[in-house]
């Protein structure tokens, strides 16, 4: 057996997203003990980069072991008892999830139910809370089957309004999209470092609030999980240091420099980024005579879901992205398979160069496989929106 080789893809799917050459350094860099009194620095530089990233005040912003769904694990296994109600808006995959790892946390879903690429309304919201006892409203900010971005501002104030919590996934937008934990009213959002992050997954972002910490402290009855308990997570990040599980050092030192990149360009530079990437891409695909599958007001900018045209076979136009331009773009998840491809422009890959390549190279693959764009257009179309001619 040899040594691995894997190929130098550009990863424009739906995460992970390329690992930034920084991040790979500093996840190459020494092994330490987790209580070694240089990882207590690193876990206290990585809890205020994450709270900064977060725009929160909340002391508990730390990395849970683990991916996406370990992150989405423990917050609804710390929230949700048995005989909870929990209002969820189910319009995606990831949604779903979050609605099927509540049911078996004991919580009683209260479904809005929505088209796969649709979000969820205020109104929709305050119905729900006017017809049960919710505590918690479960939301996904970016959507990533679907390319859905769901605005949180205005439902979070209704879920203040009838004492609630708000629970939101933001894997595929954190730092990407606007979020704003604390002036929104955000009680718990949880990520992933391998979307717009630029850092390989395995130690992912939460932050809970004082709010949401009381109602954790207060339960009823005890957390079921040992390694998902907040109490016993924080006194393991705060100054007890209280052994609770051995660390991802690597993984958090990879995270800690990914927040260090996002904060270097500054927030609001990199959402704008990735605004006006995505916008230039939808200029592309709709001059080809291409569909999103979403409403232009709510295209998530990290996420790109582009309607497959009839006829076309989605599979084949991927192999081709992945032999010929050694692109990898996603497939459709779900009720979308089949019928999106999913482009996503994260972090560091979302940039000019990368969405005149995918338009470049979907042009080419479609003429491929028999279904030829208007020549140019799609590049055309985005440079002109870029204005570089
Ligand atoms: C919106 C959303 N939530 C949760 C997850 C789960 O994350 P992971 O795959 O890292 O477990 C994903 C993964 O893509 C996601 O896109």
């Amino acid at each position: 057996m040899e040594e691995l080789n894997p190929p130098d893809r550009l990863l424009l799917g739906a995460g992970p997203s390329n690992v930034h050459p920084r991040v790979a350094r500093a996840m190459a860099s020494p092994m330490v003990g987790h209580l070694d009194p240089y990882f207590i620095e690193v876990m206290d530089e990585t809890k205020n980069l994450l709270s900064k990233a977060f725009k929160t005040r909340s002391k508990f912003s730390i990395p849970v072991s683990g991916t996406g769904t370990a992150a989405m694990e423990a917050s609804i296994c710390n929230l949700v008892e048995e005989g909870d109600e929990v209002i969820v808006g189910v319009n995606g995959f990831f949604a779903e999830r979050m609605a099927e790892m509540i049911r078996r946390w004991g919580g009683k879903t209260i479904e809005i139910k929505k088209r796969w690429g649709d979000i969820v309304t205020k109104e929709e919201i305050e119905d729900a809370f006017k017809t049960s006892d919710a505590n918690l409203v479960a939301l996904v900010q970016a959507e990533t089957s679907t390319g859905a971005l769901q605005p949180l501002e205005d439902i979070a104030k209704i879920t203040r309004a009838y004492d609630a919590l708000l629970l939101v996934d933001a894997v595929t937008s954190f730092t990407g999209v606007e979020l704003e934990i604390d002036e929104w009213g955000v009680d718990i959002c949880y990520s992933s470092p391998q979307k717009c992050l630029n850092c390989p997954p395995g130690a992912s972002p939460v932050t809970v609030n004082d709010r949401a910490m009381n109602r954790v402290r207060n339960r009823k009855t005890p957390i079921r999980s040992l390694y998902f308990d907040f109490t016993l997570i924080e006194r393991y990040w705060n100054e007890r240091r209280m052994y609770h599980h051995t660390a991802p050092i690597v993984n958090i030192y990879g995270l800690r420099e990914a927040l260090r990149l996002a904060l270097e360009e500054g927030l609001e530079a990199r959402i704008a980024k990735h605004r006006r990437n995505s916008e230039a891409l939808v200029a592309g695909v709709e001059a080809a005579g291409l569909s999103m599958n979403t409403e232009k007001e709510f295209t998530l900018p990290s996420l790109n879901a582009i309607r497959v045209p009839e006829g076309v076979d989605d599979a084949k136009v991927r192999q081709i992205l992945l032999d010929l331009f050694n692109m990898e773009v996603g497939a459709g998840l779900g009720e979308l398979k089949k019928q999106v491809w999913r482009v996503g422009l994260m972090g560091m890959n979302s940039s000019e160069r990368n969405v005149l390549f995918v338009l470049e190279a979907l042009e080419v693959a479609l003429r491929l496989e028999g279904h030829p764009l208007k020549k140019g257009a799609a590049v055309h179309a985005a440079i002109d929106y870029y204005n570089l001619q």
